[in-house]
């Protein structure tokens, strides 16, 4: 039998090992210099002016929720199709998710149907950029402008991906998810199975100096240790203030070190994903039983995820079965997250997004990462093919 093959996993090396070893061996394990030093790696590659690296992805979405001012009573739209996190984050702030059903090429929030669900309490978007293809960004920046709202981006799966500018002037040129220029804050996760990996870890990333400060004390307790503080208040060089009710969402300095040596590997894991999903592409294309994912021209996928549907939903559960039995880690990305019985105990009920729903009862998830071997994807073509006979 195969080795198990994992949906997404890690890829860590030799030199991913001795940078994190090298930070272990120095003075600071956490609050030093690496947290800095992966900060401003992530804004050079995204092209965002700030980043706070944090404890995970789910601590990034929570902090960027309450620098957007999210409070109890406000609403903000969110996309059904995501990790619970993505929602969950409005709650911990007293909000209430509105879920906006997808489109169905995409998988992604389908702006089309935002205008409606706007009402007098909204306050933010939340996109989710799923399995590494961008939402419409500049679409989605628009009505956000024109309604007065913040915008986060969930790109937990899309570090590394593009969006391709389509405004006239600057037509044709690419950009890479996280530059920011449609959006007030992104989040990055770093679980093993993203882009890269820190173990646990995750990012904001902002353009605006005002959120980049919040993040940072939110960050730390919502403590800040300024000078002009200190000489204001006539203290001694001990003082710092609490200013608000923040966190303790630090990352370690190991990890972040960790974090930067991914980084620099991330073209040859973007290059593999990009390969093996091509691969999946020309040779399934021939199924008739299965829908294969779409990727819009505009864009380039991180390809965190590899999803396809199966036209008969009653073909699902079976076929899941049988590629697990042969040692295929299939899964399913996602369950609506109003589904949970959480939610269904707030109130949301099943209908309300009927695109996503029908897209949930037919998706399955094949592996996809770095690790793999032509062999491996070949593998899953195959059982996949017997899978659906
Ligand atoms: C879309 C999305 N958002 C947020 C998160 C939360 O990230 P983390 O696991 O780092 O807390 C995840 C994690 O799987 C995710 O898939």
């Amino acid at each position: 039998m195969n080795k198990y093959l994992h949906y997404s996993h890690q890829s860590i090396n030799r030199k991913d090992i001795s940078s994190v070893i090298e930070v272990l061996k120095s003075d600071w394990i956490t609050q030093g210099p690496a947290i800095k030093e992966f900060e401003d790696a992530l804004c050079s590659y995204t092209g965002a002016k700030y980043a706070v690296a944090v404890s995970n992805g789910t601590a990034a979405l929570h902090v960027s929720c309450l620098a957007a001012g999210i409070k109890a009573g406000d609403e903000v739209i969110t996309s059904p199709i995501t990790f619970a996190a993505s929602a969950n984050s409005v709650l911990y702030c007293g909000g209430r998710p509105v879920f906006v059903d997808i489109q169905e090429d995409t998988i992604n929030i389908d702006p089309r149907k935002i205008e409606k669900r706007i009402s007098k309490r909204t306050r933010a978007i939340i996109q989710v950029h799923f399995a590494g293809h961008p939402c419409d960004l500049d679409e989605i920046r628009r009505i956000a402008k024109k309604h007065g709202l913040m915008v986060i981006e969930d790109a937990a799966h899309a570090l590394g991906a593009e969006y391709r500018l389509s405004r006239r002037g600057r037509r044709g040129e690419w950009i890479r998810v996280g530059d920011g220029r449609f959006s007030d804050m992104t989040i990055l996760s770093f679980h093993p199975v993203k882009s890269i990996t820190t173990g646990e870890g995750g990012a904001i990333l902002t353009n605006n100096q005002q959120l980049y400060r919040k993040l940072l004390m939110l960050r730390n307790h919502g403590i800040v240790r300024e000078r002009k503080a200190l000489m204001e208040k006539d203290e001694g060089p001990w003082y710092s203030e609490m200013q608000a009710l923040g966190f303790n969402y630090r990352i370690t300095d190991f990890q972040c070190a960790l974090g930067r040596s991914q980084l620099k590997r991330i073209g040859a894991f973007l290059k593999r994903r990009r390969e093996i999903a091509a691969l999946y592409n020309e040779k399934l294309s021939q199924l008739e039983e299965i829908v294969l994912p779409v990727t819009r021209p505009s864009v380039k996928s991180a390809w965190h995820i590899y999803c396809i549907r199966l036209k008969d939903a009653s073909k699902r559960k079976r076929v899941f079965e049988r590629l697990r039995d042969s040692n295929i880690g299939v899964q399913v990305h996602y369950i609506p997250v109003y589904f949970h019985p959480y939610y269904r105990r707030l109130g949301y009920e099943k209908g309300m997004c009927k695109k996503a729903e029908d897209y949930y009862r037919r998706t399955m998830t094949l592996p996809i990462h770095p690790g793999m071997t032509d062999r491996d994807v070949h593998y899953v073509i195959k059982t996949l093919k017997e899978s659906l006979a």
